[in-house]
């Protein structure tokens, strides 16, 4: 049963086991080069068979695959002659003698991104159902560590840190990280994983931000317990023990008091569509309300959205349970069951991102729903520029005095119909081929006043020529023009030149 481990790694065995791994080339390449391209992605999908094949001759490397990611039994030579100059029997929270062998009682597994490699400790797959358990890599935490502006900064707060993986990434642009969490497991498992990446991280256990009271952090990321349900917790990972969304509705209006002037936070989200409700009003209501201090930006982007019977199902298939299982179909029921009493229609997931202003603060919700082939994070960045640019221009005679170009990337699209003519036009939009994709249909003068927009006019002087063009008082112009002009340089269609 995963409880309460007492130190996964002491000091010594952190270091031992790092220079086991290290000289056995454990890591994201070394792992790869030795399954090959077929079983790799075989690993990926949760089939064992290819990966041992492949791993059969691997000598040190592949009894630790075998031994770490395959849940093999591997005999006590083998396993003592890998890991040296670490002893198995010295982590026994992480190895378990088993028929004249070892076998891992953790996952333990390379991870890494463009600049290197970490090793991550979790609870094992198959341990799932437990109501402790400690997640590894997942979905979510891959959405949401490539959702974070990665742009320098001081202090960092991970916020429910699980196995310690958005403070790993963290540690490259934070120079001061810390992660707390509810669960003394998760904190025992990352502790250990930041001990064998050598990192130094600040942890401190208790729920939501009672372990920062009073302090603030440049910049807060959290993959909360986020999935609405009834107020019960089957799984720390996942239920928040609240009602609903009521969990994250208190996190969004109390972060904001531990971000710092011009602090960033990110997390990952549900939300409610309650019956008679509009979703971007319920998420809204949620934002602390502007104090002498200033403000919060927020944008919040909505990613996806499922039914009751989707949500519900999904969730306990994330869970590793059998659907059709007696005991799954009574939970469901009852989860259905809440959901239906709280007149909930559909749960939509997503980002947030929260920035403490001084000025005016801008809220935008919206949808971006299907796939999105790029990070995130850069476009975090650009959004958070994109509003302060749009704050010191907010006046309509500032913007009319900004030189704007397209950006790089954005193709004007036009479409026809069949008509008694042959094809007739019906309609253009403009559109980013990178980030997020937006598209903006626009009517032909809006066309032509993009195609001037290069950068060396200012907006003021291109309506001007637009009205003389189109033969349309300028005025109308202005007031037809900047609101979308707002709209296209906040999805970075348009940017400030120079
Ligand atoms: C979805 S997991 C995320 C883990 C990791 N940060 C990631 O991105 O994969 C949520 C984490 O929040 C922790 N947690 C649950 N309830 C909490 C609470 N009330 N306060 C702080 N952390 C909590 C869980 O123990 C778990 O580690």
């Amino acid at each position: 049963m995963p409880g309460v481990l007492s130190s996964v790694l002491s000091p010594r065995a952190a270091g031992a086991l790092r220079e086991a791994l290290t000289r056995a080339r454990y890591s994201t390449d070394g792992v790869r080069a030795l399954l090959g391209p077929s079983a790799h992605a075989a690993l990926g999908r949760g089939e064992l068979e290819p990966a041992h094949r492949a791993a059969r001759d691997g000598g040190e490397l592949g009894v630790l695959v075998r031994l770490l990611l395959l849940g093999a039994v591997e005999p006590d030579a083998a396993v003592r002659a890998a890991l040296a100059p670490l002893d198995p029997a010295e982590v026994p929270d992480l190895l378990r003698p088993a028929e004249g062998g070892w076998v891992a009682v953790l996952d333990l597994r390379p991870y890494g991104d463009d600049d290197g490699d970490w090793w991550v400790l979790s609870d094992l797959d198959a341990r799932r159902q437990e109501r402790e358990h400690v997640t590894g890599v997942g979905g979510a935490s891959l959405t949401l560590a490539a959702a974070t502006d990665r742009r320098p900064a001081g202090s960092l707060l991970d916020l429910g840190t699980g196995c310690g993986v958005q403070a790993l990434h963290a540690s490259r642009h934070a120079a001061a990280v810390t992660a707390t969490d509810v669960a003394p497991r998760a904190l025992a498992m990352a502790r250990a994983t930041f001990a064998l990446n050598g990192l130094d991280v600040e942890l401190l256990e208790g729920p939501w931000l009672e372990p920062v009271a009073g302090r603030r952090f440049d910049r807060i990321v959290s993959n909360p317990p986020f999935v609405p349900g009834p107020a019960r917790v089957d799984y720390v990972y996942r239920d928040s023990g609240r009602a609903g969304d009521d969990a994250l509705a208190a996190l969004v209006a109390d972060l904001p008091a531990h971000l710092a002037p011009g602090g960033v936070a990110q997390l990952l989200g549900s939300w409610l569509h309650v019956k008679g409700e509009d979703w971007p009003d319920r998420v809204r209501s949620w934002l602390p309300a502007p104090t002498d201090e200033g403000g919060v930006d927020a944008w919040i982007v909505q990613r996806e959205v499922a039914d009751p019977a989707l949500h519900v199902g999904t969730w306990q298939r994330d869970a590793g349970l059998d659907v059709s299982s007696p005991a799954a179909r009574a939970q469901a029921g009852a989860w259905l069951d809440w959901l239906e009493g709280a007149g909930v229609e559909a749960v939509g997931f997503g980002h947030l991102v929260l920035r403490r202003t001084g000025g005016e603060p801008t809220v935008v919700v919206e949808d971006l729903l299907g796939d999105v082939p790029d990070p995130l994070g850069p476009e975090v960045g650009g959004w958070l520029d994109r509003v302060d640019w749009l704050r010191a221009h907010a006046a309509d005679d500032a913007l009319l005095g900004a030189r704007l170009a397209v950006a790089g990337g954005v193709v004007l699209e036009s479409w026809s119909e069949p008509g008694e003519e042959g094809w007739t036009a019906a309609g253009s939009a403009v559109a980013r081929l990178d980030g997020p994709r937006w598209r903006h249909e626009v009517d032909a003068p809006a066309a032509a006043l993009l195609a001037g927009c290069r950068g060396q006019l200012p907006l003021r002087e291109l309506l001007e020529l637009l009205s003389f063009a189109h033969d349309r008082p300028v005025d109308a112009l202005v007031t037809a023009t900047l609101p979308a002009v707002r709209e296209l340089v906040r999805h970075g269609l348009l940017v400030p030149a120079g």
